[in-house]
């Protein structure tokens, strides 16, 4: 089969959909390769690494024009406005893998369906063991949690780690993560590494010992779901008063907190509000809220998606896309999930379409000029 992989057109993407030492498994299966010139530059893979390699490098209309099954990491769903372009270069019967967004925007998932293309989108790939070297997610999300953390201390007016010097003692920073899901446990091992007292808190119980197997005290609250965790082994939605009443107790532990990194998500949902903006006029001034929830409405009231604001003497950032500031490892490890789907899904140089498979039903989205997902509903909504 020949993958095509194009460049990037997000603004501020710097990723790209394989990586050069991706190539050596993928031509042993028999693919070759066809790159966008300058693909991978951003992440720091030069044209002449994926030649030495053995793949081809052309134009982008060549790229399409070639392959067989397009990688991206933002495909058109989670790349709107740079993405539409690509639906003109799709064509029937080609295959396509990237993030593709079709739960948060079904209406461009049926634009894609229109094209004809079959796609799948990484973001619905099951969490099975067997699916686990595919699980770009958690890949990503592992980014994210270091990151953030970087950001937190470049920010804080502060020091993480207790220092005895000449000059005095300083204190340790006392940095608060809420969602220990795979960027808060990331989170709370790096800024351990930094030195930083660090606490955490999440809704499920059942993470209470990988909290403290990282090395961050578990904060107990005097509030329990009736169902914290759905099947799938994510957070369950709660009730508003829930909620209301976590705030309550978290008010606390945030005003004592130097940092607060928030990562908390329900999937399918908005983000809980977490954290009000009471709770961050009681921060003390030069706190930190990190919210990795921004993009989808924010674990903090006060977040800006995208921005860095400050109020009452508190810095709020809300990133979005994290792993695109760390491009080359980003690509690195998403590149291996992709080609460790890629190389599932293919067999004798066809896609393999098995609908009793997990992993290809519940990761295709379209096919034969339909949306086909169970889950995605394109009906009115764009
Ligand atoms: P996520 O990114 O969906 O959410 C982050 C965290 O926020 C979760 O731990 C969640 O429980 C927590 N949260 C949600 N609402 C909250 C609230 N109101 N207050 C406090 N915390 C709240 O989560 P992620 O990182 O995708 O992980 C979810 C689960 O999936 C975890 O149990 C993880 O271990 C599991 N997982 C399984 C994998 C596999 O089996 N292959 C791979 C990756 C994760």
């Amino acid at each position: 089969m020949i993958i095509g992989v194009p460049k990037e057109t997000r603004p501020g993407e710097r990723r790209v959909g394989l990586v050069p030492a991706s190539l050596a498994k993928l031509s042993k299966a028999g693919h070759q390769v066809v790159v966008e010139s300058g693909a991978g530059v951003e992440a720091g893979f030069l044209d002449e690494a994926y030649l030495q390699k053995g793949a081809r490098v052309a134009s982008r209309d060549e790229v399409f024009r070639a392959a067989d099954l397009i990688v991206q990491v933002l495909g058109y769903g989670a790349n709107p406005e740079a993405g539409e372009g690509d639906l003109r270069l799709l064509r029937p019967g080609q295959g396509l893998i990237g993030f593709l967004d079709p739960l948060g925007a079904p209406g461009r998932a049926a634009a894609l369906a229109a094209t004809g293309v079959t796609s799948f989108a990484m973001e619905l790939m099951p969490r099975i063991t067997r699916a686990q070297s595919m699980d770009a997610l958690s890949s990503m999300a592992t980014i994210s949690g270091y990151k953030a953390v970087l950001l937190a201390a470049e920010q804080l007016p502060k020091m993480f780690p207790m220092m005895m010097t000449a000059a005095g003692t300083v204190l340790a920073a006392r940095v608060f993560i809420v969602g220990a899901g795979v960027a808060g446990l990331q989170a709370i091992a790096t800024a351990k590494r930094l030195g930083a007292a660090v606490q955490a808190y999440d809704v499920r119980p059942a993470v209470k010992e990988q909290v403290e197997s990282v090395g961050a005290k578990f904060v107990e609250l005097e509030v329990q779901a009736a169902q914290a965790e759905t099947k799938g082994g994510y957070a369950a939605a709660q009730d508003e008063s829930f909620y209301r009443r976590q705030r309550e107790l978290l008010a606390r532990v945030v005003s004592q907190s130097d940092v607060v990194i928030t990562t908390a998500a329900v999937p399918g949902k908005r983000a809980p509000v977490l954290v009000t903006g009471e709770m961050v006029a009681a921060m003390a001034p030069g706190s930190v809220i990190v919210d990795l929830a921004a993009e989808r409405g924010g674990n903090c009231e006060l977040t800006r998606p995208g921005e860095t604001v400050v109020e009452h003497g508190v810095t709020i950032l809300g990133p979005v896309n994290l792993p695109a500031t760390v491009p080359m490892h980003a690509s690195q490890m998403y590149a291996s999930n992709v080609s460790a789907f890629l190389l599932h899904l293919v067999k004798d140089g066809k896609l393999r379409l098995e609908e009793d498979d997990q992993i290809v039903k519940e990761t295709l989205v379209t096919r034969d000029g339909a949306v086909v997902h169970a889950q995605v509903q394109p009906a009115g909504t764009a």
